[in-house]
């Protein structure tokens, strides 16, 4: 019996371009449009529309707490016009969240961005976090009194890797350059939006915030310990997942760490390009795990060590903004939820400090330039009529969230 702590963060997570649907004034939809992806993304889940009646979902299901993100070209679809009937609908969101008990956690750039904004230049341009800056005050000037907890951006490195270092995402650019320009910006664009979110809270008289971002971290692992292979395994771990959050806590500004962890990757170094960082994974099937439907391992002790050395390394508390599968066996999904939990019980009994776990996702969604085929959610949505239906396993994780106890 493992129970956690009274006021824990119990929930889920989704972000605005994944559910929402009918993001039209983004970079994401229109690359969308000229093909870019395996599907566009349409309507989504519809959940722009269906917010309040998911959100009663995740009330029966006895979460308190809900991470979702705000789409920036809702709220500023062109540059300098700041639209009031988007404001209006994150007021809403937020609202629609406090009425059923259950704590905002909001995300500010969740890997899209306005269409304007894009054609400037994107997160290469030197001006970039001054114009993210200035839609950050607009929302938290809007939203503070009711939010708490800000992630200012989700995983600045994934964002990086997948838009300018390997052309999967929009703008799809392969340059080492560029992606150190994006990193850069978006580091100073985190720092510059955790002073303004401060500043703000104080000045308006807004309960303090807490702010972090949402760090992508990976279980790195020597295929063979060779080594070659020992080696990349630690520039992985530095660069990968703790470089970024070294350089915020130095800064001053982090007040939790906001962690997004699924998988291991077995390395097994066949090149020590910049590129191959996150894929170089082991492909022989050497030391094989079970896997979501998107091969990645399914390793719970990973969160487990990650948690241990994120707690040894930073004076800050950590949260689970995202850990989940995608798959189309609900049983799996299920194993995954508890014997994660075990791994984030068994980190607090050593002392280390987490607030909450939010599973990936609430609902299935768009899961980017896949589609719509993994099925992440812990509500399956029907695409065809955004009928939702309550699974198995968010029942089993509803009964740990309700009760704080795993059994
Ligand atoms: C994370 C993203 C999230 C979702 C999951 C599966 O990298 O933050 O939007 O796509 O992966």
């Amino acid at each position: 019996m493992r129970t956690f702590p009274e006021g824990f963060l119990w929930g889920a997570a989704t972000s605005a371009h994944q559910v929402e649907g009918d993001n039209v004034h983004s970079d994401w939809w229109a690359w969308e449009q000229k093909g870019g992806g395996r599907e566009p993304s349409g309507k989504a889940c519809n959940h722009y529309f269906l917010y309040a009646q998911d959100f009663d979902l995740a009330r029966a299901l006895a979460h308190n707490a809900h991470r979702f993100s705000i789409e920036w070209s809702r709220i500023e679809p062109r540059e300098g016009e700041f639209s009031p009937e988007g404001l209006a609908h994150y007021k809403a969101v937020v609202q629609a969240l406090k009425d059923r008990g259950l704590e905002p956690i909001v995300t500010l750039h969740h890997f899209t961005n306005p269409l304007w904004f894009a054609r400037k230049g994107g997160w290469k341009q030197g001006k970039a976090p001054e114009y993210f800056l200035r839609y950050v005050a607009f929302v938290a000037k809007a939203l503070g009194r009711d939010v708490r907890y800000w992630v200012t951006i989700n995983e600045p490195l994934v964002y990086t890797y997948y838009s300018y270092l390997v052309k999967a995402w929009p703008p799809q650019e392969s340059s080492a350059l560029s992606a150190w320009r994006v990193r850069r910006h978006l580091a100073r664009a985190h720092i510059g939006a955790y002073n303004l979110i401060h500043s703000i809270h104080r000045e308006q008289g807004f309960p303090a915030p807490q702010v972090s971002i949402a760090q992508n971290v990976q279980a790195f692992e020597a295929c063979f310990p060779t080594l070659k292979n020992r080696l990349a395994v630690r520039l992985r771990e530095r660069f990968i997942n703790f470089d970024f959050v070294d350089a915020l806590a130095r800064a001053r500004t982090l007040d939790f760490i906001g962690l997004n962890y699924y998988s291991r990757n077995l390395v097994e170094t066949y090149s020590w390009r910049l590129r191959h960082m996150f894929n170089d994974v082991c492909m022989k099937g050497h030391r094989p795990l079970p896997q979501n439907s998107m091969g990645w391992d399914i390793y719970p002790e990973g969160l487990y060590r990650l948690l241990s050395s994120f707690g040894r390394r930073y004076p800050f508390p950590l949260c689970i903004l995202e850990n989940g599968i995608c798959t189309d066996d609900d049983g799996l999904r299920w194993e995954y939820i508890r014997s994660h939990l075990e791994s984030v019980h068994r980190a607090m009994e050593e002392g280390v400090r987490v607030l909450g776990y939010l599973y990936w996702s609430l609902l299935d969604n768009y899961e980017w330039d896949k589609g719509f085929a993994q099925r992440f959610g812990l509500i399956e949505v029907d695409y065809s009529g955004f009928r939702r239906t309550v699974r198995e396993s968010a029942r089993r994780f509803a009964a740990v969230c309700a009760t704080r106890t795993l059994a």
